[in-house]
């Protein structure tokens, strides 16, 4: 099996739309090209479907407390294929609501080819954090890898998404 980088094309946007917890509703044809699987070995799965097994679970936990206070979330995430390649995106996920602008229907994320440096940067604080997470059980370890990020990002001035923003902009 292979275990190569796919590069995004710079032009391009991977596009996922989700129910409340997370279960895929909709991809465009650049989320299927890119990860490999057909729209209809997406539609009605959990999006870790296409959790890469170097992602901390500590981001997914800031990830999920982010949207659910309301805010939007910025960041950067590696990506499983489905034949084993990995792909780095700067994503953007936000809330989306009803006609009524106010009942929660799920989320939607935009994904952009990420800034090489960003990626360098936060693969390096994700191998602590997932070290971290291998020392410890439950949710403790959650917990604790979350805090060694937040703290990272703190003694910058910054939080997480601001820092995310930084490096893509840069
Ligand atoms: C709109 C939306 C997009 C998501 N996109 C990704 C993604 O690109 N990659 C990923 O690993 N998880 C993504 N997730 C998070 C997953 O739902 C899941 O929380 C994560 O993969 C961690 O898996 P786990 O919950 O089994 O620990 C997304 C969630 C939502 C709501």
């Amino acid at each position: 099996m292979s275990n190569n980088e796919i590069k995004m094309l710079p032009d391009k946007i991977i596009i996922s739309k989700t129910d409340v917890k997370g279960k895929i509703l909709y991809v465009n044809k650049e989320f299927c090209r890119i990860s490999g699987f057909d729209r209809t070995e997406l539609i009605g799965e959990p999006h870790n479907i296409i959790r890469h097994k170097d992602m901390p679970r500590g981001i997914f936990r800031l990830f999920w407390q982010t949207l659910q206070s309301g805010n939007e979330f910025n960041g950067f995430v590696k990506n499983y294929c489905k034949n084993n390649d990995y792909y780095w995106v700067f994503a953007t996920v936000s809330p989306w609501f009803g006609a009524d602008g106010k009942t929660l229907q799920g989320y939607f994320s935009a994904r952009r080819l990420a800034n090489p440096e960003g990626v360098k940067f936060f693969s390096d604080i994700y191998k602590t954090m997932l070290v971290q997470e291998s020392g410890l059980s439950g949710s403790e370890s959650l917990n604790d890898s979350m805090a060694h990020l937040t703290q990272l990002c703190e003694n910058r001035g910054l939080s997480y998404d601001q820092l995310a923003v930084h490096y893509q902009t840069r």
